[in-house]
C-alpha cells in the first residue's frame, strides 16, 4: 500500500516522431502543494492529461487510492475527485456564475431548472472560498482573475481529492494571485492533494511543498521546496547554468518614428506619446488600464474615436491590420491562442504564412527552398521544440505555440513590434531568448513596445515607461528613475485623481 493519494509508474507517452513523457513514475499526498516544473515541451500538460484521462498513456498504470485507473474516463475520475483547471476556461461566457458551477447538474423542479436552489448553493461555495460576487452575474461580465476563480468553484462543489492546476497564475493581477495562494493554502489545510505548474518560480517558493523538475520528457527529481532555491532549479530544468537577469544592452535614441496624437476609442481617453528609433518602451498599469487598447488601436484592429498616427512624421490612416502591417508596424498579441496562431496549420505555414503574402505580392510565386531555409532558422534561433517543420501548431506544447507566432512576426520586417505579455507561459531559457532578441531588434533600428505585467520583467528591458490608468497616461518614467513603487503609485491613479489634478 502506498500512502500516495495519487501515483503513476512508469508511463511513457510517445506520439509520431515524439516522445513527449519516457517512464515517468511519481507519486503525490495529501494536503501537500506539489509542483512540477520543466521547459516548454518538457511533458507536464501530458503528465496533467494522463491523470485526468484526457490521453492514454502509451505504456504505465495511472493509481488512485492504490487502485489502478486504467478503463475509468475523464467523467469517471471527475466523480472519484479527480479535477484539472485549464489554462484556457471551460466557462460559458453568457450563463451565470450559478449556472457555470452546477452546469449539467442542475437542481429540477418539475423538470426546470431550480435557480434558487443552484444560487443558494452556489453562494456557499462562494463564501467558502471567500469570494465576493454574486452567483446571478453573468461569466462575460468577469475579469479574468475572477473566471479564474469560477474555474475553482466549480471543482470544489464537488469532492474533490486530487486538483490540478495548469499554469493558474497567467493571466492573473498581484492581487489576485494573492488571492489565489490563500485559496491553494486552505485546500491543503482541508487535505487535498494539489499539483501545480508554473513557468513563474517565484510562485514555487510562495505557495508549494514539493518540486518536481521535468526536462525532455523525462521526469529529473523531486525537491522539497525548503532545501532548494531559484538557481538550482533553473539549472535541473535546463541543464545549464542560467543567468535570469536582464540582458540590457546601452542604446542611443534615434529619431522620432511613430507619434500618437489624441488618441480616443471607446476606452481610451486622449492618448498621446512618441517612440523613437532602437528605442524600447514600455507600458505599465494594472490588468483593464488600456495597454492593450492602445496596442490594438496602432494596430488597426479596433475602431478610433478621434486621433492622428504619424510615421516618420507622416501622417498614416491605419483601419485595419493589414494597412498597419502595410506602415510596418507589427503585433505579437497577448492572446496568442486566439488571435495569433492558425492551430490546425503547420509551423511552417504559420510562421511564412504573413511573410510569403508579401514577397508572394511582389513577385507572383513562392520560392520553396527559401521558405524552407527560412522556416528553419526561425525554428533554430527561437528553439521550437518540434520533430518537424510540418508539424501541426495545435500539437506542440503551450509554450512553443508562443514562439511560432512570435517567429511569424519577427520575418515581418517591421519597423515597429509591439509585444503584448511576450514572455507568458515561456520557460525560463526561452525568455532569455526573447529578451535578447528585443534588444537585437532595437539595436537593428527597430521600435519596440513592450507591455508586460511582470514588473521586474517590464523594468529590466525597457529604456522608457509609459504608465497607463483607467484608459490615460497618467505618467512617464526615465530608466533611471524607474522604481517598482513609482510604477504602482502612477498604475493606481483614478480618473477622479487625475480630473482633480488638471
Ligand atoms: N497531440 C500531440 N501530437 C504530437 N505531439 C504532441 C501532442 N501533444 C503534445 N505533443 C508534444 O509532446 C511534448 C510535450 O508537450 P507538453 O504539452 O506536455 O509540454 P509542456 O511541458 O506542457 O510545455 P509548456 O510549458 O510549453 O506548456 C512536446 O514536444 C509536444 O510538441
Ligand atoms: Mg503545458
Amino acid at each position: 500500500m502506498s500512502e500516495n493519494i495519487l501515483e503513476l509508474q512508469n508511463i511513457r507517452k510517445e506520439y509520431p516522431g515524439v516522445v513527449a513523457l519516457n517512464d515517468v513514475s511519481l507519486g503525490f499526498k495529501k494536503g501537500e502543494v506539489h509542483a512540477i516544473i520543466g521547459e516548454n515541451g518538457a511533458g507536464k500538460s501530458t503528465f496533467i492529461k494522463i491523470i485526468t484521462g484526457a490521453i492514454e498513456p502509451t505504456l504505465g498504470e495511472v493509481f488512485f487510492e492504490n487502485k489502478k485507473l486504467n478503463k475509468a474516463t475523464p467523467a469517471d475520475r471527475l466523480e472519484l475527485g479527480i479535477t484539472a483547471i485549464y489554462q484556457e476556461f471551460n466557462l460559458f461566457n453568457h450563463l451565470s456564475v450559478a449556472e457555470n458551477i452546477y452546469f449539467n447538474r442542475f437542481d429540477k423542479q418539475k423538470g426546470l431548472i431550480d435557480y434558487s436552489s443552484i444560487e443558494e448553493k452556489s453562494k456557499k461555495v462562494l463564501n467558502k472560498l471567500g469570494i465576493k460576487i454574486d452567483p446571478k452575474t453573468l461569466v462575460k461580465n468577469l475579469t479574468v482573475g475572477y473566471q479564474q476563480l469560477i474555474e475553482i468553484a466549480k471543482s470544489i462543489s464537488r469532492t474533490v481529492k486530487v486538483m490540478i492546476m495548469d499554469e493558474p497564475s497567467a493571466p492573473l493581477t498581484n492581487n489576485e494571485l494573492k488571492f489565489l495562494f490563500d485559496i491553494i493554502r486552505d485546500l491543503k489545510a482541508d487535505g487535498i492533494a494539489i499539483i501545480y505548474i508554473s513557468h513563474r518560480l517565484e510562485e514555487i517558493f510562495d505557495v508549494c511543498d514539493k518540486v518536481s523538475v521535468f526536462r525532455d520528457g523525462n521526469y529529473l527529481e523531486t525537491k522539497t521546496v525548503r532545501d532548494t532555491n531559484k538557481e538550482e532549479l533553473i539549472k535541473l530544468m535546463v541543464n545549464r547554468e542560467l543567468d535570469d537577469s536582464f540582458p540590457h544592452i546601452e542604446l542611443e535614441k534615434g529619431e522620432k518614428v511613430l507619434e500618437v496624437k489624441n488618441l480616443k476609442s471607446n476606452h481610451l481617453k486622449d492618448i498621446s506619446f512618441a517612440a523613437y528609433k532602437g528605442e524600447r518602451l514600455g507600458f505599465a498599469g494594472l490588468v483593464g488600464a488600456g495597454r492593450t487598447e492602445v496596442a490594438r488601436a496602432i494596430f488597426g484592429a479596433d475602431k478610433l474615436n478621434a486621433g492622428e498616427i504619424f510615421i516618420e512624421g507622416i501622417k498614416v490612416s491605419i483601419n485595419n491590420p493589414e494597412d498597419a502591417i502595410k506602415f510596418g508596424i507589427g503585433l505579437i498579441p497577448e492572446d496568442r491562442k486566439h488571435q495569433g496562431a492558425l492551430l490546425h496549420l503547420s509551423i511552417k505555414e504559420n510562421i511564412s504564412y504573413a511573410y510569403m503574402r508579401k514577397i508572394a505580392n511582389l513577385l507572383g510565386i513562392i520560392n520553396d527552398k527559401e521558405e524552407e531555409i527560412i522556416v528553419k532558422e526561425q525554428i533554430n534561433s527561437l528553439k521550437v521544440k518540434t520533430p518537424s517543420a510540418l508539424q501541426l501548431v495545435k500539437n506542440l506544447s503551450g509554450g512553443n505555440q508562443q514562439k511560432v507566432v512570435l517567429a511569424k512576426w519577427l520575418l515581418m520586417k517591421s519597423k515597429i513590434l509591439i509585444f503584448d505579455e511576450p514572455t507568458r507561459g515561456i520557460d525560463v531559457g526561452a525568455k532569455q531568448e526573447i529578451y535578447n532578441l528585443m534588444n537585437e531588434l532595437a539595436l537593428m533600428g527597430k521600435v519596440i513596445i513592450i507591455i508586460s505585467s511582470e514588473m521586474p520583467e517590464l523594468i529590466g528591458c525597457s529604456d522608457r515607461i509609459i504608465v497607463m490608468s483607467e484608459g490615460k497616461i497618467t505618467g512617464e518614467l526615465i530608466k533611471e528613475n524607474i522604481t517598482q513603487e513609482k510604477i504602482l503609485e502612477l498604475a493606481s491613479i483614478t480618473e477622479e485623481e487625475q480630473n482633480a489634478k488638471y
